[in-house]
């Protein structure tokens, strides 16, 4: 969407993944802004802060407005927004494009638009989610369109992001209306989800551009359900994969752990390269993946993953899958461990993976090669 947003993908937080309904209140998410700043995860990019379902009153006022929940957000989103904003940080909201949100606990946007657009555009708010449940059975086509035009209308830069599943290819039409689109069904905190959302992401690789991204569903990092090392594959690939980084634990009670993972620098360039180019798998055998995603500076970010619930694999990069030319020799960044390899690769290299790990490399051809 050509609303000057999303440039890179955004990079955030969202209430849904860890707290569902019942930590959307404004004790909730000042904590996460105070906690985003504190620790150093607003300064590696993380700036939005985003409430999802279940911040309204269940019914519109008396002149058809939303109201925030007068129990859970009772100082209103508005002075919600001064405060995330006082932090450096930004706002962002959650609607529906139908009568009713998916927890069935507030209206809406579907008929109201340009209201609701209006509403949020006062509030300050940066950043709109926009679900797909209870449409009445209309098209996202019939319905996504109005909540885009509305918001450009608004004259507020809001990041818009189609949540709309992946059911109707949305890869294929979000750009001109979204600045990311859901390619997929919810994630949930397991390996099997986790694997799998990125797999249905990975097939739409062609159509992300700055502007547009795919949105393979908020990261699980963090809320205990996979074990370290997984997570680590959880964020190498959505970072690979030019996914929203939208932070989904409590990052306010997160372990050393997880904050390692999430706040990792160099993974993080990754995801927020200028050339934003989704990487893609380029070789797969069985259980073994190997990604790769071209970077500005005729760099090359690859990623292995080995998927295999016991054994150990040796993957393989070969320059012919990951598109480097024959002949070339690079040295090597190891993103996890932060240290440049000792050794230098020519056309390929290879390393040996335990069960559900990762190795995420930048490789950089020598200079000497590039005259
Ligand atoms: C849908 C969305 C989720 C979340 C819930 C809220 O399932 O896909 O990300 O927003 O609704 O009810």
């Amino acid at each position: 969407l050509a609303n000057g947003l999303g440039s890179t993908p955004p990079m955030g937080w969202n209430s849904w993944n860890h707290f569902a309904c019942d930590g959307n209140g404004e004790v909730v998410i000042r904590e996460t802004a105070d906690a985003l700043v504190s620790t150093g995860l607003a300064a590696a990019g993380y700036r939005y802060v985003n409430l999802d379902d279940c911040w309204a009153e269940p019914e519109r006022d008396a002149k058809g407005y939303l109201v925030a929940n007068k129990k859970t957000f009772p100082h209103g989103i508005k002075a919600l927004a001064d405060y995330v904003h006082s932090k450096g940080l930004k706002l962002g909201i959650y609607s529906d494009a139908g009568y009713n949100t998916c927890a069935k606990a507030q209206p809406g946007s579907l008929g109201y638009e340009e209201k609701d657009a209006k509403t949020f555009a006062s509030w300050g708010v940066d950043y709109l989610k926009y679900d797909n449940c209870n449409n009445g059975d209309l098209k996202p086509l019939q319905r996504y369109p109005d909540m885009s035009k509305a918001l450009m209308k608004t004259g507020r830069p809001i990041y818009f992001s189609l949540c709309e599943w992946g059911d109707m290819h949305p890869a294929k039409w979000g750009a001109a209306y979204g600045n990311s689109w859901r390619t997929t069904d919810d994630i949930q905190d397991t390996w099997e989800s986790m694997t799998s959302r990125a797999d249905q992401n990975e097939v739409w690789a062609e159509y992300a551009r700055p502007g547009g991204w795919n949105d393979p569903d908020m990261l699980e990092v963090g809320n205990g359900g996979m074990t370290n090392d997984e997570y680590i594959v959880h964020f190498s690939i959505w970072a690979i994969s030019k996914a929203p980084l939208i932070i989904g634990c409590d990052v306010r009670h997160m372990s050393q752990n997880t904050y390692d993972i999430i706040a990792n620098k160099e993974v993080i360039a990754v995801n927020q390269d200028r050339l934003g180019i989704q990487g893609k798998k380029v070789r797969m055998q069985g259980s073994q993946e190997l990604w790769a995603a071209p970077l500005t500076g005729y760099r090359m970010a690859v990623l292995l993953v080995n998927r295999h619930a016991k054994d150990d694999a040796e993957i393989t990069v070969h320059w012919d899958d990951i598109g480097l030319p024959t002949g070339t020799t690079v040295e090597a960044r190891d993103l996890w461990l932060h240290k440049t390899l000792d050794a230098k690769f020519t056309d390929k290299m290879a390393f040996n993976l335990t069960s559900h790990t990762a190795r995420m490399f930048v490789l950089t051809p020598l200079k000497s090669q590039m005259n």
